[in-house]
């Protein structure tokens, strides 16, 4: 079976692996590049990274209408419970659960992670699934660090890394981290959204190619990648 990896603007992505429809970071309303409205989603799980507004986004909107299961740190699951949701799973970094739609490890992430109201969000993560036999990591917001030594290990058939700068990686770090993953594809996210994230993600696809054994794929919002 197959996996249909999709950019839907920003941070924003749709999994989906046999009936299961993963959304992370549902960061729609109010998003410039937002490739589709939050009610047209159904998803069966949405995954949450961190705390902040253009990762958060409509996720408490979704899942409310969907009943949809939410995935993220321990302080943020609690947060969308005081919320009046309480499908969640709470897990933290470094650990992983067995779901229906496969293996789900939260991977650290160098950024903050307060949640819209101020509340306490945790630390902030980046998401690594395994599913029908392929892998991929999900970075989310962080910085470069040197254990995405570690994650490239397991073997990565896809990685999504944000190029925007100014928040994450730029283009530069980002470039360093396709080289510490060695991912088979690479998709550059979290770019364009706003003013001081603007970004050329077709010169960065050309260094990809140019200094590493990875593919770039460069989507507009709305694109995908089929892994099979
Ligand atoms: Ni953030
Ligand atoms: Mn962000």
């Amino acid at each position: 079976m197959s996996i249909k990896v999709t950019w839907y603007g920003h941070a924003c992505v749709g999994l989906e692996v046999g009936e299961h429809r993963l959304l992370v970071d549902p960061f729609l309303t109010g998003n410039p590049l937002a490739a589709a409205s939050p009610d047209r989603f159904e998803p069966t799980a949405i995954l949450v990274s961190h705390g902040h507004g253009d990762h958060v986004g409509d996720a408490l909107e979704i899942a409310k209408r969907t009943g949809a299961l939410i995935i993220s740190n321990f302080e943020i699951c609690n947060w969308f419970q005081a919320q009046g949701h309480d499908n969640v799973h709470p897990q933290h970094i470094g650990g992983g659960f067995h779901y229906p739609f496969g293996y789900l490890k939260l991977t650290i992430a160098h950024h903050g992670s307060s949640l819209p109201d101020g509340s306490y969000g945790g630390n902030p993560c980046g998401f690594l699934l395994t599913a029908e036999g392929k892998k991929i990591y999900l970075a989310c917001d962080t910085g470069l660090f040197y254990d995405m030594k570690l994650i490239g290990e397991e073997g990565l058939d896809l990685a999504m890394l944000p190029i925007g700068d100014n928040f994450t990686m730029g283009p530069d770090d980002a470039l360093r981290a396709v080289k510490l993953l060695q991912p088979k594809q690479v998709v550059p996210y979290h770019y364009d959204t706003f003013d001081v994230i603007q970004q050329d993600p077709h010169a960065w696809a050309e260094r990809v190619r140019a200094e590493t054994d990875a593919e770039p794929v460069v989507l507009k919002p709305g694109e995908s990648v089929i892994l099979e």
